[in-house]
C-alpha cells in the first residue's frame, strides 16, 4: 500500500533537511516533491541543499522544484545565523549535477488539481509558494487533503521578534494569503515546537557510535545552532520545528489541538508578522474574528523525539 501523498515546501535550512530526512524514513509517507522557497538561506542554496539532502538519501527520484526567491512584498530575510551560510550548519554536502524540475507554482497548481483532496501540503519555510499558487489560481489550495504549517506563534513569543515567528515574519503577505484561502489549515506554531529542544548530551546519546552519513551530517548540521543558543540563551539547544510538521502527519494522536481564529498582521512596524488569534471567552466562535484553524497547542516531546530519532538515526 503506497503511503499518505505529501508536498513538502521548505527553505533548508537545518531543520528543514531533518523533517525531509524523517519524511524519507517514513513508510507511511510518499513525498511526491520537494519545493524550495527563500527562507532561511537564499533560493538557490536552498534548492542546492533540497537536492544534496535527497542525493544524500538516494532519493534523486523524487523532483526538486525551485521557488519563490523573495515574499510577495517584503525584502528577502534570512537566518545565516542559526543555519550557517551554507543553510546546513557546519556539513557541506555534495551538489549531485541535477537541475530543478521547474516552478513550483505550476506544480502546486497541476498535482492539486489533478489529485484533489489527495494531497497533503506540508509548508515549512515562508509561505510565499502557496500564496502565489493561490493567486494564480484561486482556490487551488482548498484542493488539498490538508496544509499542515511549522509557522507563526500564538501564546508562546516569537523568535525572530518579540511577537513573530521567522517564517510568517519574512513573508507576513503570504501568511495572510494562505490563512485566509480557505484551506483546512493545521498550524504547528511556536507554542509546540518550542517544547521540543534538544540539547548537547540528548544529541551526542543519539549519534555517538554510529558512523553513518546521516548521523555525521545531524551532528555537524545542528552545530552552529547550538553555539548560536548557547550565546544568546546561555543553553545550547536545538528546537525540532520542521520535523514538528511531518510528525503531525505521521501520528497526530501525540500533538493536542484545538479550534481557534486567527489572521495575520501585515503592517505593523513592531507586530509585523504577529499571529493575532481571538482568544477572547465571551465571544462565541461564530463571531471570532479571523479564520477558523486547526492549532496545535501541545505535544508528548517524548514520544515525538523518539519517532524522530528512530526514523532519521535508527540503531
Ligand atoms: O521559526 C522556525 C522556522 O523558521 C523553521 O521552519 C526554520 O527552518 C525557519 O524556516
Ligand atoms: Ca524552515
Amino acid at each position: 500500500m503506497s503511503g499518505i501523498p505529501v508536498v513538502l515546501d521548505m527553505d533548508p535550512g537545518v531543520d528543514d533537511a531533518l523533517a525531509l530526512m524523517m519524511a524519507l524514513n517514513s513508510p507511511e509517507l510518499d513525498v511526491l516533491a520537494v519545493c524550495t522557497v527563500s527562507g532561511n538561506v537564499p533560493i538557490e542554496v536552498a534548492t542546492n541543499n533540497g537536492i544534496s539532502i535527497l542525493g544524500m538519501l538516494g532519493r534523486l527520484d523524487i523532483p526538486v522544484y525551485r521557488g519563490s526567491e523573495r515574499p510577495l512584498k517584503r525584502e528577502p530575510v534570512h537566518a545565516a545565523e542559526v543555519h550557517g551560510p551554507g543553510g546546513l550548519g557546519d556539513t557541506e554536502l555534495p551538489i549531485p549535477d541535477v537541475e530543478p524540475s521547474g516552478s513550483v507554482t505550476e506544480f502546486l497548481g497541476k498535482i492539486l488539481s489533478e489529485r484533489p483532496g489527495e494531497v497533503t501540503v506540508i509548508a515549512v519555510g515562508p509561505l510565499t509558494n502557496l500564496a502565489r499558487a493561490e493567486s494564480k489560481r484561486r482556490g487551488i489550495l482548498q484542493k488539498a487533503k490538508q496544509l499542515v504549517v511549522m509557522g507563526g506563534s500564538i501564546r508562546e513569543p516569537g523568535n525572530v521578534s518579540p511577537i513573530a515567528e521567522f517564517n510568517f515574519y519574512a513573508d507576513p503577505d503570504a501568511a495572510r494569503a494562505v490563512v485566509r484561502s480557505g484551506v483546512e489549515l493545521t498550524l504547528v506554531p511556536l507554542d509546540a515546537t518550542h517544547q521540543v529542544q534538544i540539547g548537547r548530551s540528548e544529541l551526542d546519546r543519539w549519534v555517538d557510535g554510529k558512523g553513518f552519513a546521516e548521523a555525521h551530517f545531524v551532528r555537524g548540521s545542528m552545530e552552529p545552532a547550538l553555539a548560536y543558543t548557547d550565546r544568546i540563551y546561555g543553553k545550547a539547544s536545538f528546537c525540532l520545528h520542521d520535523p514538528m510538521a511531518v510528525g503531525c502527519v505521521l501520528r497526530p494522536s501525540i500533538f493536542q489541538t484545538t479550534r481557534t481564529s486567527i489572521d495575520v498582521e501585515v503592517e505593523g512596524e513592531l507586530a509585523n508578522g504577529q499571529v493575532v488569534a481571538d482568544l477572547r471567552p465571551f465571544v462565541d466562535d461564530r463571531h471570532r474574528k479571523g479564520v477558523s484553524i486547526n492549532w496545535v497547542t501541545d505535544v508528548d516531546a517524548d514520544a515525538f523525539k523518539a519517532m524522530f530519532k528512530d526514523r532519521v538515526l535508527p540503531e
